[in-house]
């Protein structure tokens, strides 16, 4: 196979066609709120079958344990809970919570994977090493497990104290609880729960990414001191495909950020800018379903395109960030992907994206499609966070 050289020149995205939000599959129009209701079966139902998989239910006796809170954590309160899928010990994810310590009632909370494991989000020592399987490359891990080197290696990406102090709440999980992040044929993580089907359709690890943060949400709504109704779906990068993925079937997310999300997240697949679908395809080919590989150098042929995930949300508030120089990623895809989201969010009456064009960088629009690029890399930053939490004060107010 030919070398894969990405594409970063404007001029040479090529001319392309977006699926209509408002047209069905089979030509008609959507009109009126209640036609929507069908296209977005209809959208969820594409995208299930050929770019993400298909997700299933709840295994029978999933239960919660509580195995750590401390009171006196970081001006807030620190816990962690484990999920068990099933009756049995294993597989499992465990939940870390940290809420504002003089909460009054329940509090909105941000929730997202993490990349390294719970204890990388802060330094605190009590806070659980993680004893799954990490990738070597993740900071303090030794032979594919973390050490006590490892803890609050991802600080930067997690301001848990800001968070705190604007009164919201944040958990965090390592996605390998779900599922590792290799190709291994899925015989690890919550894959085996379930049979597959091998009809092409079958989840991947963004599925059961995605499939771990809505069991996180089965938790929340037990739990008293979260305000299950103000739940916001954050990630980045991998894990910011599956915040929109998660936030697009499971409509208990009451907002959606999108971090960096690139290929197969916030950006428009059919301008082959920065990475591809074939690329993406081939160097993960564990990520989405193996339908999906059907459109491998073929975006045009995609009866979706990323706006659709996007369109999903609505008419949740939803946002899209961008890095400058995160070009893999394409940051006017990703603006593109959330712009082309809008004509939905004006059929059921709220606005869009109000920016006809790519907004400069650090100028964050605040509309119920959100939207800003900031300078820098790839990455989660306080300014990234800051932003978040202004747009979940904006439409939470
Ligand atoms: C790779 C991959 C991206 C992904 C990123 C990440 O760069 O090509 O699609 O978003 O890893 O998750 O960090």
């Amino acid at each position: 196979m030919a070398e894969f050289v990405a594409n970063y020149d404007e001029d040479k995205v090529p001319d392309y066609t977006l699926p209509d939000p408002l047209i069905f599959e089979g030509g008609t129009k959507v009109e009126n709120p209640t036609l929507w209701e069908r296209r977005r079966a209809e959208i969820l139902s594409l995208f299930e079958t050929q770019v993400y998989g298909k997700m299933p239910g709840v295994a029978a006796g999933m239960h919660f344990e509580t195995r750590f809170v401390n009171g006196d954590a970081l001006d807030g309160v620190c816990k962690e809970v484990r999920v068990c899928f099933s009756a049995d010990a294993e597989p499992r994810m465990d939940i870390l919570i940290f809420l504002p310590k003089d909460a009054v009632g329940p509090v909105p909370l941000f929730v997202g994977l993490n990349f390294g494991g719970n204890h990388t989000v802060h330094p605190d020592p009590r806070i659980a090493l993680s004893e799954q399987w990490m990738r070597s490359k993740t900071a303090g891990v030794v032979d594919h497990r973390a050490t006590e080197a490892a803890r609050g290696k991802a600080a930067s990406r997690w301001p848990v104290e800001r968070i705190l102090a604007r009164g919201y709440g944040l958990a965090t999980i390592y996605c390998g609880d779900l599922d590792p992040d290799y190709d291994d044929g899925f015989q690890n993580g919550v894959h085996p729960l379930f049979d597959r089907q091998n009809t092409g359709d079958d989840w991947g690890a963004i599925g059961a990414w995605a499939w771990g943060l809505m069991r996180a949400m089965d938790y929340f709504e037990c739990d008293e001191a979260i305000d299950h109704a103000r739940v916001a779906v954050m990630g980045h990068s991998r894990l910011g495909k599956t915040a929109l993925w998660a936030g697009a079937q499971d409509e208990r997310f009451a907002l959606v950020i999108s971090n960096n999300s690139g290929c197969g997240g916030a950006a428009l697949s059919r301008r082959r800018y920065g990475e591809t679908v074939g690329r993406i395809n081939t160097s993960f080919p564990h990520w989405f379903c193996d339908n999906f590989k059907r459109y491998d150098e073929r975006e045009d042929d995609l009866p979706v395109d990323q706006h659709l995930v996007i369109a999903l949300m609505a008419p949740r508030p939803v946002y899209v960030a961008s890095a400058e120089e995160d070009r893999w990623a394409d940051p006017k895809g990703e603006f593109l992907g959330a712009k082309n989201a809008d004509a939905v969010y004006r059929l059921l009456g709220t606005d869009g994206l109000n920016a006809e064009n790519m907004p400069r960088v650090h100028e964050p629009i605040m509309s119920r499609i959100g939207y800003h690029i900031r300078a820098g890399g790839h990455d989660v930053t306080d300014y990234d966070w800051d932003r978040y939490m202004d747009f979940a004060d904006t439409h939470w107010q």
